[in-house]
């Protein structure tokens, strides 16, 4: 989703800021834009949709623009067409004035109207043109530009991370957050602003995160932050220990491919720390053993692929806790009214930690009495900060937008916090337990196992590429990994899919299964084996081509009705889904990869989704 960078110092802003936004493309964007202030020539503006190499090509990789001091934008449309005119920095009327933003204002249309009839004239359809024609308007009428900040600040309603340039303060810029992600980065000899870290890594670790209601005045020996009611703050620094090469391409044709193979390294720095003597070791959590055994129940929520995360723990851990766990969609949760009270632990899963629904659902659990617990990717980040635990997965930055190996992280790690509580709350036998630390130890080895069937996988890719539909469909847990491995192929392929529970089928999905439709069947959960093998049968009976996935054990059985199997290792059935993610999203890569798709960066979709 939207990007932003800002740069003061003492080099030429445009290149900076043009690499800083190169590093924030993940995200997924449609257009982009710098604007930069120099002594010979004033406040200069580029914009262009499309690429970011579209926007480098008109400014000669920014060196035709002139000043030490910049903003720059990448802008995923919401209000408005992605075009050039709708792109990031917007300009007051009287081009003093620059702004970039990400996040709504959700006031901008009363706000339009009162400044058109002041005689203002919008050159956009974005929400984002009012804070600029705001500032403008208000800065024409006093000359202070602080005192018309905080009365735009004061005026706006929605989520904000601002980057303001002002023409007439040729040493510095403002930034401004209110529940939208923006960190302040301290350089030698020089400052920046960022929406995400990967903008600014390479010129300095030493950052600290904006609170919202928070105005910074950046310069480049030193930054000045203030608090909403505009009283100077200390903030406090944080040092981003990230391995660097860990956000380049390294070679791989993809990040999202990379990704996948660093998946058994990532679980495995994960999971090792955390396992100490045949104990699951939680040092980072606050709750106590009184707590754990009180709770009555728990709700998971989150959106995308950490939902479908709390799709798996609600089997898993209904089966290893015997109390109930809801889990619900970030977005609907915050307006269901849901029943969450002291006795409800609320287990919220976020790979950026800035995803804007699950941040509000969080605060709305929390305003009801839950006690919140993140599952979190990104250190640092929001959700992290205002959960009352977190425990964070060390998959290291994921670039690729549809996720693999957070998702994988987010799995073990709701696993082992699932026999964590069990044990406290002695829910789960000694024997059981055992199997699963077990499990546990061997997942890395055995991923990598899995991973070396990639041949075959991309062979089936080759055969199906070309369709149109694909339903998936499963069991139990194989029900829940079937939600994500559809949604790993439709969002970076195109193909429509969808995934079903099998013994739901019959009764409507089935009408679309014809010679000809491909069915990828999962058969990993194997107390169900043979419910999944008559499913099978039947849309076969209808024709269906039927790819299926088992456990080694079960390849044989499998065989006898499909031709076309795929296996993973067998494991303790609770960690089958850690397993059978693998080949789902290396299909879903290697068919996007026949169909010639943007992998890493599909339309459409945005890896941190900040808006509503
Ligand atoms: C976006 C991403 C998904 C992700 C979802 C939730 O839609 O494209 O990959 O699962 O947001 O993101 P979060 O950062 O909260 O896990």
């Amino acid at each position: 989703m939207c990007g932003i960078v800002g740069y003061v110092g003492r080099e030429q802003a445009a290149p900076i800021l043009l690499d800083g936004l190169e590093h924030l493309e993940y995200r997924g964007y449609d257009s982009a834009g710098v604007a930069v202030l120099g002594p010979t020539r004033g406040l200069q503006m580029k914009k262009a949709k499309g690429r970011l190499k579209v926007l480098s090509a008109m400014v000669d990789g920014g060196r035709t623009m002139e000043g030490c001091l910049g903003i720059g934008h990448t802008r995923w449309a919401t209000h408005g067409q992605p075009n050039d005119v709708n792109s990031h920095p917007h300009l007051s009327q009287d081009e003093r004035i620059a702004v970039v933003h990400n996040g709504i204002i959700e006031n901008y249309v009363e706000i339009k109207e009162f400044l058109i009839s002041q005689g203002i004239r919008f050159q956009s359809e974005t929400d984002t043109e009012v804070v600029a024609q705001l500032l403008g308007f208000y800065y024409k009428e006093t000359g202070d530009l602080m005192g018309s900040v905080y009365r735009v600040l004061h005026r706006i309603e929605g989520a904000y991370a601002l980057g303001i340039l002002c023409a007439d303060v040729p040493d510095a810029f403002v930034a401004a957050r209110k529940d939208a992600p923006l960190l302040l980065g301290y350089g030698e000899g020089c400052s920046f602003v960022a929406s995400d870290v990967t903008a600014i890594i390479k010129h300095t670790r030493d950052v600290s995160y904006m609170e919202d209601g928070e105005v910074a005045v950046v310069r480049a020996d030193g930054i000045r932050v203030f608090n909403a009611m505009g009283q100077p703050i200390e903030k406090e620094h944080s040092f981003i220990d990230w391995d660097v090469s860990a956000a380049e391409k390294g070679g791989y044709p993809h990040f999202m491919f990379k990704e996948i193979l660093e998946q058994p390294e990532a679980v495995r720095k994960t999971v090792s720390p955390r396992l100490r003597n045949g104990e699951i070791c939680f040092e980072e959590l606050s709750l106590t053993d009184e707590q754990i055994r009180a709770y009555k129940r728990l709700f998971i929520v989150a959106c995308g692929s950490s939902y479908h995360v709390g799709m798996v723990g609600k089997y898993n851990l209904e089966r290893l806790l015997r109390i109930p766990v809801d889990v619900m969609l970030a977005s609907e949760f915050r307006y269901a009214d849901p029943l969450v009270d002291q006795d409800t632990l609320v287990i919220v899963i976020s790979q950026s930690g800035e995803t804007l629904d699950t941040m509000a659902a969080l605060r709305q659990a929390r305003a009801l009495g839950g006690r919140i617990l993140s599952i979190v990717n990104v250190v640092g980040s929001s959700i992290a900060r205002e959960a009352d635990d977190v425990l964070y997965t060390w998959a290291g930055p994921e670039i690729a937008v549809a996720t693999t190996k957070a998702y994988s992280t987010q799995l073990v790690l709701l696993d082992m916090l699932g026999l964590y509580f069990a044990r406290i709350r002695g829910s789960v036998t000694e024997e059981e337990s055992e199997r699963i630390l077990e499990g546990l130890r061997a997942l890395p080895e055995m991923m990598e196992r899995v991973l070396q069937e990639k041949e075959e996988i991309q062979y089936l890719a080759s055969r199906y590429f070309n369709h149109d539909s694909v339903f998936y469909i499963g069991r139990n847990l194989d029900y829940a990994l079937g939600l994500e491995s559809s949604l790993k192929l439709k969002e970076i392929s195109y193909i429509h899919s969808e995934a079903y529970a099998s013994g739901e089928l019959k009764h409507g999905t089935i009408s679309l299964i014809e010679p000809g439709t491909l069915v990828v069947a999962l058969g990993t959960y194997t107390p169900l084996f043979e419910k999944t093998l008559s499913n099978i049968v039947e849309v076969q009976a209808r024709g269906a081509d039927v790819v299926a996935l088992t456990t080694e054990s079960r390849r044989d059985d499998m065989r006898k009705t499909v031709p076309n199997v795929l296996t993973v290792p067998d494991t303790h059935v609770i960690l089958e889904p850690s397993l059978g993610i693998i080949p789902m999203q290396l299909f879903a890569y290697y068919v996007a990869l026949q169909r010639g798709c943007d992998i890493d960066k599909p339309r459409n979709l945005a890896k941190s989704v900040t808006v509503e």
